[in-house]
């Protein structure tokens, strides 16, 4: 009898993963939770000390510094894991940006920059480890948001950008199922990260989105990282073996309302 698929995989041990905006917020608690769980991680973002700080958490965090916008910086990121460990098994594109952006003030640039980090940079970070990930049992975790399926007035563009990472996430599944590559998603609601300074908001603005977002969550508070982290471990483990194309919400509520 051929042995399944699932029965291949060598334990949670000796297992790598690639993790984007391993830096702050999400990336850095999925790198952590990760590496506490015996994969040696690849944490990837733009800025060295960020991802320096990640790292000091774990010995089995490694860093890789790179803007994802740029061409060749997915095939480099791939690359490296290669050559440090010989093998990729998990794939986390969490790394993105957010941005207002009213219809009126609609801007090229500014979309152009926006799906180059949401959607582009994590397809051609998935096209790149896909040699890698096949035949292993190997998986894609792609980080949406609860935008990604319900709309946002003023970020029209960031919730499109995030409804495209859903949608090439059940296309992948699909397209992937019989290399036995499972592809989902997370989509968090409004978690505690970098992310509003990041998007350019004072911080007497991002506190006063903060307070009117966990106003608006039935649980009653935005989410911390780890929240989120701990289910992208859940969906990467090689136990769960029959789940993928599905984008599993994180928002304490917020989708219902
Ligand atoms: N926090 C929320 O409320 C929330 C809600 C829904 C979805 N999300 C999604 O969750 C994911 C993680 O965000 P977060 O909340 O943890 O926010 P965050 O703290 O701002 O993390 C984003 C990470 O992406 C990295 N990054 C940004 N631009 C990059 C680039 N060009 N190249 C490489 N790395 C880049 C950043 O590091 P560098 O600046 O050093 O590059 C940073 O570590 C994102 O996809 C976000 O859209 C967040």
């Amino acid at each position: 009898m051929t042995e399944p698929q699932h029965h291949r995989n060598t334990g949670v041990t000796d297992r790598v993963a690639i993790v984007t905006g391993a830096g702050s917020g999400i990336g850095r608690a999925t790198a952590i939770a990760m590496a506490r769980a015996g994969t040696r991680v690849l944490g990837v973002g733009r800025r060295h000390e960020a991802l320096q700080a990640t790292a000091a958490h774990h010995p089995g965090i490694a860093t890789h510094p790179a803007d994802l916008r740029a061409p060749d910086a997915p095939a480099e990121v791939v690359r490296a894991a290669m050559q440090r460990w010989g093998r990729i098994d998990v794939l986390v594109n969490n790394a993105g940006a957010t941005g207002m952006m009213p219809l009126a003030e609609t801007d090229a640039d500014r979309i152009a920059a926006l799906f180059a980090l949401n959607v582009t940079a994590p397809s051609l970070l998935a096209a790149a480890a896909l040699p890698h990930l096949r035949g292993r049992g190997g998986t894609i975790v792609n980080v949406s948001s609860t935008y990604g399926h319900r709309p946002l007035p003023g970020a029209a563009h960031y919730a499109a950008s995030k409804a495209a990472i859903e949608q090439l996430t059940r296309c992948w599944a699909l397209e992937l199922a019989s290399e036995g590559v499972r592809v989902n998603a997370v989509a968090p609601g409004p978690t505690e990260s970098e992310a509003l300074s990041a998007a350019g908001l004072t911080e007497a603005d991002a506190a006063r989105i903060k307070e009117a977002e966990a106003a608006r969550i039935p649980l009653g508070r935005r989410g911390e990282p780890d929240e989120v982290a701990q289910w992208v471990l859940r969906l990467a483990d090689p136990g769960t073996t029959w789940l993928t194309g599905q984008v599993l919400t994180l928002d304490g509520g917020l989708e219902l309302t």
